[in-house]
């Protein structure tokens, strides 16, 4: 499948039961963290704006960054349906990830989301580094991620045994998009935060009962399953065999003592920590 026809999959997705769980969920998780806007946030693999376009209609200035002029076409178009004054809080950026500091800047942005994208690149940390450095200090960083622990778990309840016994000794798995793309952990993930100065705060597990439900839509019950899945999202052992990992850090203040022994909150790293 070409890198347009996968994203164009994708956005079908959106609408399903289990897009819907996704986005809800997400945007419900970020609302506990987020800084109250206006504040400055970046979507690094923004696709096709949904999270962008929902956060700048509350109030947020927000920069997406993506590589793929298809879905910055698809954003713009999103964008066009937007009253102006949403549209003029949204700027798109073509670029990939791991250039985001050369393209947008260092230690711009009081958010960095970077959701459903890590799975697709080689390099999970060189990623994550980029991410950090887009961050001020304090700032929340997001990111969404497949669940490596538990790539079984959407083969063994749709039924596929033999793809379920390969997926658990296995990182990477065909998804809905038809390509494979790698599981990672929260403890790998979290262990890439904590590299680059970024203290990790929470995590949720997204689709923990309807990952097995493919291209279904969603009906009248759509209210208890988001309710249900939120639930089981932020406890354990429910989460932990989520399809998706939603993992939230906060980028470290740098304390430093002037020269009377008081210590501050500097607004900036006192070694850039990241490559
Ligand atoms: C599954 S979509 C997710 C879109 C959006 N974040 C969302 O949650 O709706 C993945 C997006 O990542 C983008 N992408 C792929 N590789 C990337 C990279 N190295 N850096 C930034 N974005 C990338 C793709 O172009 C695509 O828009």
């Amino acid at each position: 499948m070409t890198a347009s026809a996968r994203w164009r999959t994708f956005r079908a997705h959106c609408a399903t039961v289990r897009g819907q769980v996704r986005y809800a969920l997400v945007a419900r998780q970020l609302e506990l963290h987020l800084p109250p806007s206006p504040a400055l946030v970046v979507d690094v693999g923004g696709g096709a704006g949904h999270q962008a376009i929902q956060l700048a209609r509350s109030g947020y200035q927000v920069t997406l960054l993506d590589p793929s002029q298809e879905m910055l076409g698809e954003a713009r178009k999103a964008l066009d349906a937007e009253e102006d004054a949403v549209r003029g809080r949204v700027e798109l950026v073509e670029g990939v990830g791991e250039q985001a500091r050369e393209l947008l800047g260092a230690e711009r942005f009081e958010v960095v989301l970077c959701h459903g994208v890590v799975m697709h690149v080689e390099d999970p940390a060189s990623l994550n580094a980029a991410l950090a450095s887009l961050a001020r200090p304090g700032a929340v960083i997001s990111v969404l991620a497949k669940n490596r622990d538990a790539l079984a778990m959407r083969a063994g309840l749709e039924g596929r045994w033999s793809d379920a016994i390969a997926a658990l000794s296995s990182d990477c798995d065909v998804g809905g998009l038809g390509v494979p793309t790698r599981g990672d952990s929260v403890s790998d993930l979290f262990a890439l935060f904590r590299r680059v100065s970024v203290e990790p705060v929470a995590w949720y597990g997204l689709r923990v009962f309807t990952d097995h439900l493919g291209d279904q839509a969603p009906g009248p019950d759509l209210p208890e399953i988001l309710e249900l899945e939120w639930e089981a999202g932020r406890r354990d052992p429910y989460r932990s065999v989520a399809r998706l990992i939603h993992l939230v850090g906060k980028r470290k203040l740098t304390r430093v003592t002037d020269g009377a022994g008081r210590s501050s909150a500097r607004s900036g790293p006192e070694t850039d920590p990241w490559p």
